[in-house]
């Protein structure tokens, strides 16, 4: 069976040219980057290389681009550390959307477990955070404020210069999530105005495992890891030097290839979703058509369990993701479609379509093919009427 893979915002194949880079750095650059010997030093001169590659990915300067073990990791560092090394000048108060990743959300929620006055803004209907509601929620002592740059469940965009100028203006840091944008969109850290940046390498053809935080200087940052003060004492730990290599290089492929991908894969999803809409009764897009990174979308199937279809499509080949979760036996709501006041039966019968390299127009005919009988199959087991 040829398989279908629409679950690129979960994760990317490595590409060609990141692994064929990699296994060559593998055999031939085995030195440890901070050993001042001859074999040290070619490590550290692949790694800067990487540096270069990844800070000309986002607008920045090589010497504040951090490596990391992966897009949690950054968003780790990132918010912890500022929340540390502020908290002695009595700022304690944190601010995310409700939107944002598990690895923002929960560790807001860690930091309010140890006192820290916590708030998550609300979202509108589109899965868009205010510009307004940031500016009532900011006070004298807000630390940090962390706004994702695009939602991993529905693809849509925040208007990350306008909220970074917003907390600017109360002097709070500003950390963006930007592992779902990284390669797929132009980013520029100086004209987003934001101090802290984090991307993942899985999410753009890198190897999994590796991440950047890029940190604009002169910011304050508590270190979460110490050691070896590698990455200038902001991250300690000797470096996974294949893996950054790899990241480095899915870079500079990105950069070539963002402007004439993205027109394709928006070709590709508008085509998916407009047939699927148009194709299967009961369904509905769900989050903001405009600004979305052009390779996701996400639509729920009225009188659908998600994990049933999830299930049903990867019986016929086709692999997507649904945006609630099972856990212990009880479907989860999306806690990002909850956010947008979406009603029950849309929050729990989501299914998020993320396209990439491999996707072309025969993929998005198979997955129209089958959908509508698959869906009105599964129906057939429920008895409800399909919702108007
Ligand atoms: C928005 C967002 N932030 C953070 C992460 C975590 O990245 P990693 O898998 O590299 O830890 C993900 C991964 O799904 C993500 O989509």
């Amino acid at each position: 069976m040829t398989r279908i893979y629409l679950d690129h915002n979960a994760t990317t194949p490595p590409s060609a040219g990141v692994i064929d880079r990699m296994a060559a750095v593998f055999r031939e650059e085995f030195g440890n980057p901070s050993s001042v010997h001859h074999f040290g030093q070619r490590a550290k001169a692949v790694l800067d290389e990487a540096r270069s590659q990844v800070a000309t990915l986002l607008g920045a300067d090589p010497s504040e681009v951090v490596f990391t073990g992966s897009g949690t990791e950054g968003d780790n560092i990132a918010i912890r550390g500022v929340a540390e090394a502020l908290e002695v000048t009595g700022r304690k108060h944190l601010i995310a959307s409700s939107i944002e990743h598990e690895a923002v959300l929960n560790t807001v929620k860690a930091l309010a477990r140890r006192g820290w006055r916590t708030t998550l803004l609300p979202v509108d209907a589109t899965g868009i955070v205010s510009p307004d509601e940031l500016r009532h929620a900011l006070a004298d002592d807000t630390a940090l404020v962390s706004i994702m740059h695009a939602n991993n469940e529905i693809g849509t965009i925040q208007p990350i210069a306008e909220l970074a100028r917003i907390a600017r203006e109360r002097r709070a840091v500003f950390h963006t999530d930007a592992v779902q944008t990284a390669g797929k969109i132009p980013i520029d850290v100086k004209a987003l105005g934001v101090d802290l940046l984090t991307i993942s390498a899985h999410k753009f053809y890198g190897p999994k495992g590796v991440g950047a935080l890029w940190i604009r200087r002169g910011v304050r940052l508590q270190p979460a890891l110490t050691g070896g003060k590698q990455e200038r004492g902001r991250r300690s730990g000797t470096e996974n030097v294949a893996g950054i290599v790899g990241m480095g290089v899915a870079a500079s492929e990105a950069l070539t290839k963002m402007a004439a991908e993205s027109t394709r894969l928006a070709v590709l999803r508008d085509q998916l979703e407009s047939l699927v809409l148009s194709r299967v009764p009961g369904t509905a897009r769900n989050g903001e058509t405009e600004p979305r990174v052009a390779n996701t979308t996400n639509i729920s199937f009225d009188r659908i369990e998600a994990e049933s279809l999830l299930i049903a499509l990867d019986l016929e080949g086709i692999a997507v993701s649904t945006g609630s979760a099972c856990s212990s036996g009880t479907l989860e709501p999306s806690h990002v479609l909850k956010a947008m006041g979406l009603p029950a039966h849309r929050t729990q019968n989501s299914i998020r379509f993320s396209l990439g390299a491999s996707n072309t127009e025969q993929d998005v005919e198979r997955v129209v093919a089958v959908l509508p009988a698959i869906v009105e199959k599964l129906r057939s087991l429920t008895r409800t009427p399909v919702r108007a």
